[in-house]
């Protein structure tokens, strides 16, 4: 626990009394944790594997985030009393996870105002990439969209290779058109047009960023 980041400031102590409440759990790919408007009884912290926060319509998807080793999720429906979830949570690999209950989290968030502290600095974080998806859904178009996406995995997913970032995690064109909002056709698009212009690789689902800094002049 002394790993992740929500925790970073507690005390062994604060570690030692919050790490019992947990409880590991094992997820296939591909398993939908929770819906949007399911009661929240639990919160979530991914010991290793990817979730994806998602809202449908239709059988139309827009990806909210994606999750993984050491973020947390489902949070909002536990501390805003009365709310259900406010996305669905699906694991896009296997998954271990460490729940920890309603009760529990309630009681530990009261009594540490530190862990309040980080909560909220996540929050923030995670408020100014929402803005930053209503900016580019509002003003951006596609491409641009989809280069902005795919410069951001590689940054928050990039492992460093000799040729590149190589963003950790399988990922078709329809995921990468549910993140960016538009349809898989579009992305599978400009998907060709970085191949050929030698900015990127695609090597079984997997992206591998050669150029960042010619991505980077793309975009602004
Ligand atoms: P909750 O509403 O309990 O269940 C869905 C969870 O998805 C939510 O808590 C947050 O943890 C997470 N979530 C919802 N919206 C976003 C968003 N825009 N960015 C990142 N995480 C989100």
């Amino acid at each position: 626990l002394q790993n992740v980041p929500l925790f970073q400031d507690l005390s062994v102590t604060e570690l030692e009394s919050i790490a019992p409440l947990f409880q590991e759990r094992k997820y296939k790919k591909g398993t939908i944790l929770f819906l949007e408007g399911d009661l929240g009884e639990e919160f979530y912290l991914i010991g290793s594997g990817v979730v994806k926060i998602y809202r449908i319509d239709n059988y139309k998807e827009i990806i909210l985030s994606l999750f993984r080793q050491g973020d947390f999720f489902g949070e909002m429906s536990l501390i805003q009393k009365g709310l259900q979830r406010s996305a669905a949570a699906e694991t896009l690999e296997a998954c271990s996870i460490y729940t920890l209950m309603r009760s529990d989290f309630a009681s530990f968030m009261e009594n540490s105002p530190k862990l309040c502290m980080r909560l909220l600095e996540v929050t923030m974080e995670r408020l100014r990439k929402a803005n930053e998806q209503i900016y580019n859904l509002t003003f951006l178009d596609v491409r641009t969209r989809t280069i902005k996406v795919i410069s951001q995995l590689a940054e928050e997913h990039g492992l460093q290779r000799s040729s590149g970032y190589l963003i950790n995690m399988k990922l078709t064109h329809q995921q990468l058109a549910n993140m960016v909002g538009t349809v898989r056709e579009s992305v599978t698009k400009v998907l060709q047009e970085l191949q050929e212009d030698d900015i990127i690789t695609i090597d079984k689902k997997y992206i591998m960023v050669k150029d960042p800094e010619r991505m980077a002049k793309l975009i602004y």
